[in-house]
């Protein structure tokens, strides 16, 4: 048994000597930083206008609990975008979107794609720019960057729980939190600043 074993495990190492390791399909295109803020402009301008179509689509299905955290979730992007928009003006540049009329499925679909969405952001996307960002030195690039992936990662956490959780989707009267600094989204209000960005939970937009 022990020999069969051996033998797949050369066969691997074999096959991964040999093939060359193809990027994954969908690892995002590094330039310069404010290439890459462009496009992260863009991207976040394309989920605002994807979780906006999608809230509706929660509503019209008779979710309104995924229908505000989507809701809370687009306001969130906009500051990351409205963040992002602000340094690219810093470096004399114009913030330029390409905002496409989103694809909108049925609820369960629309929360797949939006974690999806969020999963790239947070583990593929974000961290590239942010690795050019810093080896370009550019400390407000830096800044927008990472508060914008510290709100994906709550995002994505937000959707898989929604995933996880349909019988709650009819929910009345659920609010999310959003901090108009840095979009950070909960459920909850922290107990006194935003973990990401230490804004006052005072400032905090309530998502209804
Ligand atoms: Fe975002
Ligand atoms: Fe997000």
């Amino acid at each position: 048994m022990s020999i069969v074993h051996r033998s797949h495990l050369c066969a691997w190492a074999l096959t991964a000597l040999v093939l060359p390791a193809a990027p994954p399909a969908d690892m995002p295109q590094v330039k310069g930083t404010l290439d890459n803020l462009q496009a992260a402009y863009n991207g976040e301008s394309n989920a605002h206008a994807k979780y906006l179509a999608y809230a509706e689509k929660a509503k019209a299905e008779g979710y309104p609990k995924v229908a505000t955290l989507f809701t809370a979730a687009a306001r969130s992007e906009a500051i990351h975008a409205a963040n992002h928009a602000e340094v690219i003006r810093n470096m004399g540049a114009k913030p330029e979107a390409d905002v496409q009329v989103p694809a909108v499925g049925s609820t369960q679909e629309n929360l797949q794609e939006a974690l999806a969405g969020e999963s790239y952001e947070r583990d593929l996307m974000y961290p590239a720019f942010l690795a050019k960002a810093r080896q370009e030195g550019h400390a407000e690039a830096i800044r927008t960057l990472n508060l914008a992936r510290n709100a994906e990662i709550e995002h994505a956490r937000l959707y898989q729980a929604a995933l996880d959780e349909p019988d709650a989707w009819p929910t009345v009267g659920v609010s999310y939190y959003v901090c108009p600094v840095c979009g950070w989204t909960s459920e909850t209000l922290p107990a006194e600043r935003c973990p990401s960005s230490f804004t006052p939970k005072s400032r905090f937009l309530t998502v209804s």
